[in-house]
């Protein structure tokens, strides 16, 4: 199983065997709380109708047509309106199956961008430690896990990071965007003084750090970093596999931050979860590049089997009409303050460090347990399934919540005390 504790798993079993809205069903019937929709990718609640019907209607309509050289219609409709939402100016898509595709997506245009520029020199990447882009060797090589480069080789080569943004002593219980941390920006100034600008390709960050634990970029720092990557003529490209799609209150997390970068990773909520889609919103300007050559030819020599598959693409465009149907980037927005005060509520309970939020995403920090690392957040993820009815993300000790963007405060509440006495459980 995929990043599971397999062993565990078979002990006790945590099977889920339907869903509904805001809850899942487990096998022998139970109800339970999904407080991460899915993982960080049901954003409309799971099992809607409009999108089952969708997928229903296109799976009985067209099953599959070849992307490579030929199209359908539903590809290009999402395309136009996964782009009508993304900054002015990114207004062309590039369609795969996967948060981790889309990464090595990005990266491979910004390779091809370079040469068909004469820039073929400029191959490095710089990335961010902690930084979370996947599964592919591209991504984990751009990424920061420390994990991946203990176990995986060194990957890419021709990779820089950026300084992670948190530091507990100066940012702890802050909700929203810290103030202190903008300056570790600058880093990249360094970066490019040591390697020279014309070797460096693209730049790539989540802008809120999802996966290690939700670290909110600090008050600023985005704008730095697009400043920064302008001076030098680097790309900056947003992983917004998970902020993409309303997490933050935003259909990307560019808008909230009034920051345009020249590509943008999505994945997830994209469909809702539905079926598997990712892809690349890419600049016009990058665009244009690319399509200089003779007309017979092929501008990007990259692809997938499945790219903008039709059942994916019908379920996209009927997750983007209930996104804009039901008003839920705006609701995520409204809801956001009652998320933050009520997850701050398990201030105090055993073992919490640190608890950060912004949008309706938060990360919980919790002590070691000295079984070991990871102990703790493990017994947490247990005691919440199998005893308090709540599905949670815990990566390490650190807990994650990230509900379907419908939810209302009651159920805010409901998933906070549930929580808390599973934090109480393994303390
Ligand atoms: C920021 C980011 N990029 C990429 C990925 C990889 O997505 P997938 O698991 O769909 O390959 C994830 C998954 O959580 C992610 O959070």
């Amino acid at each position: 199983m995929p990043f599971t504790a397999n062993r565990a798993f078979k002990r006790a079993p945590r099977l889920i065997a339907s869903a509904e809205g805001l809850h899942y069903r487990d096998d022998a019937g139970r109800i339970l709380l999904d407080g991460i929709a899915g993982l960080w990718c049901c954003n409309a609640g799971h099992n809607r109708g409009p999108i089952v019907a969708a997928i229903r209607e296109q799976a009985g309509r067209l099953d599959y047509a070849p992307p490579f050289q030929f199209g359908h219609g539903p590809a290009f409709s999402l395309a136009a309106r996964v782009a009508a939402l993304a900054p002015p100016g990114l207004d062309h898509v590039f369609f795969c199956n996967s948060g981790s595709e889309a990464v090595d997506t990005a990266l491979k245009i910004a390779l091809a961008y370079r040469h068909a520029r004469g820039e073929g020199g400029r191959t490095r990447f710089v990335g961010r430690e902690r930084g979370y882009h996947g599964v592919g060797f591209g991504g984990i090589s751009v990424g920061g896990l420390p994990n991946n480069r203990r176990v995986f080789g060194h990957g890419l080569s021709g990779i820089d990071h950026l300084p992670h943004t948190y530091d507990r002593a100066r940012q702890a219980f802050t909700i929203g965007e810290p103030e202190w941390g903008a300056h570790l920006a600058d880093e990249l100034e360094r970066i490019v003084a040591l390697h020279d600008a014309a070797t460096i390709a693209a730049v790539i960050v989540e802008p809120m750090a999802g996966s290690t634990g939700v670290l909110p970029p600090p008050m600023g720092y985005l704008r730095r970093l697009r400043d920064i990557c302008d001076r030098h003529g680097l790309l900056l490209i947003f992983d917004e596999v998970i902020t993409g799609f309303g997490r933050l209150g935003y259909a990307f997390a560019a808008e909230r931050y009034g920051v345009t970068p020249d590509m943008i990773c999505f994945a997830k909520g994209v469909t809702s979860g539905a079926v598997p889609l990712g892809g690349v919103i890419v600049a016009s300007s990058i665009h244009e590049q690319l399509t200089r050559g003779p007309e017979q030819a092929i501008e990007l020599f990259h692809g997938y089997t499945y790219s903008g598959h039709p059942l994916a693409c019908a379920a996209g465009l009927a997750a983007l009409d209930l996104y804009r149907d039901e008003g839920l980037f705006e609701r995520a927005q409204a809801m956001e303050p009652v998320f933050a005060e009520a997850v701050m509520r398990l201030r105090g309970a055993p073992n919490v460090l640190d608890i950060r939020t912004v949008g309706l995403a938060a990360g919980i920090d919790l002590a070691p347990d000295p079984a070991g690392p990871g102990a703790r957040g493990f017994a947490v993820l247990e005691r919440a399934f199998h005893d308090h009815d709540l599905v949670v993300r815990v990566s390490g000790d650190t807990l994650a919540l990230s509900p379907p963007l419908n939810i209302g405060a009651d159920d805010i509440s409901t998933l906070v005390e549930r929580l808390d006495r599973a934090i109480r459980a393994a303390a």
